[in-house]
């Protein structure tokens, strides 16, 4: 299946099986605003869980919190927010419609990347076992033209970016012949700044109200609450604090789905260390991190580091994470060094001493702080594309049928376990009941006796469910069940007293903590 078919279908299949809804549809949607469904919402927590434990029960250095959306607007000032959270906006004046001029020579970037992929992939099928992909990358004509013309547009493109240069970077989509994909004409405007912070009036009188501004990041609310926590809780540096919650910015293109939203949430966690030692807990973070990603099982093939080609105004290392998803690799989550920029930033606003004493050094600091920060959302995506696959399966009697599984890893299944009465009469109903009241407790199970168990199993299958149980007459006379398991499709007869732990063993979260190295 091509690569924007794949994508279509997770739209669409998203909608379909209850994960993902157009925010307000009824009233013809609100741009890249979406709302999660019955098993969406389900996935999401799980992916949430998955996060948040390995963080704050895994490492007993880092611990919660959860902060306001509303934070005091001076916030916003001491963090760089108000003056520097913008991107470099461009019109086409044929079609109207608006574009990011970063995104569009990323996607240049990307397009000549393309390109080179596709000369070592037809360079792999000819020559087979032999292919050398270091040889040939080094050695093909092609191949090197394109590498060159990517390295020069790539190093033109990370120079205007440094340097805020918004006339050069009109001039490389001008120079590169970038056209608009609805026009298809080169009819550009000015590249503009755009602040993407949303704000708000807080307060019942015109004279009394206060300007404020929804959190474009959660990591603010960390940072403004590092003295309440190291206090509170006694902690002493290297430390961290985790945090997961919703944040807001007004994207100037927002397409893909809930890749780029307006509305979306984070997990983000601070981990606060000495002056000096910043790059090196960069590092192990950065390792940590894609060991949390990989342990999933998508294929470490799927994941790859992206070095930023500017920095952020306060970081001194910076890296993302990205995921090689149906449009192509694109950032899931950023490891940054964020020096002490935060910190010193709201001690110099708020006039109030943000420090540590390190008993150690016998000496106060502003710790530094490296971050990770994840997009929920984007995690919810990398987790949907990598377990959708249609599948031709045997209908029965020699006939062909076909599936679409969500292979997902059993801990983030929405639903555990489906119990299906094979009749819906002579008791099994009721002893399907009989199993979900013992196993409701632990596990998100389902009781379906709708169409013939082939459809139903279609169904769970559809939304990702690892366990069909099914109730049949022999289960009145011995008490004993058949277990179907949804990536081989195979069944077995077992006691129901023994379908807890079959369960148990696969679906929990701890199958996947035991992949993390320390
Ligand atoms: N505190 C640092 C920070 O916010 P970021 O790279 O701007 O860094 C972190 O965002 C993560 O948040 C991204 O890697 C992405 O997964 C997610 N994210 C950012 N903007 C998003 C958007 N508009 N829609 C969905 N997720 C987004």
């Amino acid at each position: 299946m091509n690569q924007e078919d794949l994508f279509k279908k997770l739209i669409a299949h998203s909608k379909e099986y209850g994960f993902v809804f157009p925010s307000s549809e009824i009233y013809d949607g609100l741009g890249a605003v979406y709302d999660y469904g019955q098993n969406g919402v389900e996935l999401k927590n799980n992916i949430k869980k998955y996060w948040w434990d390995s963080m704050v029960l895994l490492h007993e250095n880092v611990v919660g919190i959860d902060s306001a959306i509303f934070m005091h607007p001076t916030i916003w000032k001491a963090s760089g927010h108000v003056d520097a959270f913008n991107d470099p906006l461009i019109d086409n004046k044929d079609s109207k419609k608006r574009y990011r001029a970063d995104v569009l020579i990323e996607e240049e970037l990307a397009k000549i990347e393309g390109k080179i992929d596709k000369e070592i992939e037809k360079a792999r099928g000819r020559f087979g076992d032999t292919f050398d992909e270091k040889v040939f990358r080094e050695t093909n004509n092609r191949v090197l033209d394109n590498q060159e013309k990517w390295n020069a547009l790539h190093a033109r493109f990370a120079e205007a970016l440094n340097k805020a240069d918004l006339a050069e970077l009109k001039q490389i989509i001008e120079d590169n012949e970038i056209v608009c994909p609805v026009s298809g004409t080169r009819n550009w405007t000015e590249v503009r700044q755009f602040n993407l912070m949303f704000s708000t009036e807080m307060g019942s009188t015109a004279d009394s109200s206060l300007k404020i501004y929804l959190r474009p990041e959660t990591a603010q609310g960390i940072f403004v609450n590092y003295l309440n926590v190291q206090k509170t809780g006694r902690m002493k540096i290297p430390f961290g604090i985790a945090q997961i919650g919703k944040a807001f910015r007004n994207e100037i293109v927002a397409r893909q789905f809930i890749f780029r939203m307006r509305e979306f949430e984070q997990m983000e966690m601070q981990f606060f260390v000495r002056p000096g030692t910043e790059l090196t807990w960069f590092e192990q973070w950065k390792e940590t991190r894609i060991q949390w990603h990989k342990a999933l099982g998508f294929g470490a093939a799927n994941y790859r580091f992206h070095e930023h080609e500017k920095l952020a105004h306060y970081a001194n290392a910076a890296v993302d994470i990205e995921f090689k998803f149906p449009f192509g690799f694109k950032e899931v989550e950023g490891i940054h060094s964020r020096t002490d920029f935060d910190l010193s930033q709201h001690q110099k606003f708020s006039g109030k001493k943000i420090q540590y004493f390190d008993p150690e050094l016998n000496e106060s600091y502003v710790p530094f702080v490296v971050e990770t920060s994840i997009g929920v959302d984007r995690m919810f995506l990398q987790v949907l594309s990598a377990s959708y696959f249609e599948e031709e399966i045997d209908g029965g009697d020699g006939k062909k049928d076909t599936r679409v599984v969500l292979r997902l890893p059993a801990p983030l299944a929405p639903v555990k376990l489906a119990v299906m009465p094979l009749i819906k009469k002579e008791g099994l109903p009721e002893k399907a009941r009989e199993i979900i009241d013992e196993l409701k407790f632990e596990f998100n199970c389902q009781y379906d006796e709708k169409d013939s168990i082939g459809k139903r199993y279609r169904r769970q299958d559809a939304i990702g469910t690892p366990f069909c149980v099914t109730v049949d007459h022999q289960t009145m006379e011995d008490n004993t069940v058949t277990i179907r398991y949804r990536d081989t499709m195979e069944q077995e007869r077992v006691a129901i007293d023994q379908v807890k732990s079959i369960i148990a063993g696969q679906v929990s979260l701890r199958r996947l903590f035991e992949k993390l190295k320390s």
